[in-house]
């Protein structure tokens, strides 16, 4: 059987710490694994729904297979989103889950700062739109994580980065300087899938609402 055929639902999920909280919300629905999803090497997953299959991806990738329709739905932060260049789904609905923010961070004590910053990221898209907004010009330095070291190893003035509890940034002698953008769990819906497989979709939507809400 084809893994996205008409009649079934395939929902990517991100990995990482949200994964047990996306898991309890869609027990909620209905929906669950028959595997331990936060344990097991598989990437695809039945579910006790036959027609409702759930994978597992970096959040990037969720977005990825969502564009291209592999995935139907996806359920992936919002730092994500803003990172990501296509245009293939709908963002329905905040589940105000994942909760946490965009920040530009930078040491407690960083005396006085050239006129043009170098500012360390992942969310390189997102510094940039930040500081164009802004009308400043700066350098950015990709880095992949463990983005506090920067400013602490004077590789860069600044970072931009997602913050929860701010324990990170405590630890490494760092505190939040601007805050970009509040970040959540946001749904995202193939546009074709969305047309194709409304009667499907549609009241998904409507209970994930309901619950998050
Ligand atoms: C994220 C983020 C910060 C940290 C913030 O990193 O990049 O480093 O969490 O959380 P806090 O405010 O609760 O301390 P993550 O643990 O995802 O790892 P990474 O550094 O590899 O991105």
């Amino acid at each position: 059987m084809q893994l996205n055929a008409s009649r079934s639902l395939v929902i990517a999920l991100s990995k990482g710490r949200p994964l047990s909280e996306l898991l309890s919300m869609l027990a909620q629905l209905g929906i669950q694994p028959t595997d331990d999803m936060t344990t097991s090497r598989k990437l695809v997953f039945e579910t006790n729904q036959p027609d409702v299959r759930l994978m597992v991806l970096r959040g990037h990738d969720v977005a990825t297979y969502v564009e291209h329709g592999i995935a139907d739905l996806g359920i992936v932060g919002k730092d994500v989103l803003l990172e990501f260049q296509g245009d293939g789904f709908y963002e329905p609905l905040d589940l105000k889950m994942s909760q946490c923010q965009m920040m530009v961070a930078g040491l407690v004590n960083e005396g006085r700062l050239p006129r043009r910053l170098r500012v360390a990221t992942k969310f390189v898209e997102t510094a940039k739109r930040h500081y164009a907004d802004k009308g400043i010009q700066i350098d950015i330095i990709k880095l992949t994580g463990a983005l506090e070291l920067a400013p602490v190893m004077q590789l860069a003035h600044r970072i931009v980065d997602i913050v929860e509890t701010g324990n990170t940034l405590v630890a490494n002698g760092l505190e939040p300087k601007e805050l970009i953008c509040d970040i959540s769990s946001r749904l995202i819906v193939n546009k074709v899938a969305y047309k194709t497989k409304r009667a499907l979709i549609q009241p998904l939507i409507e209970r994930l609402a309901e619950i998050t809400t």
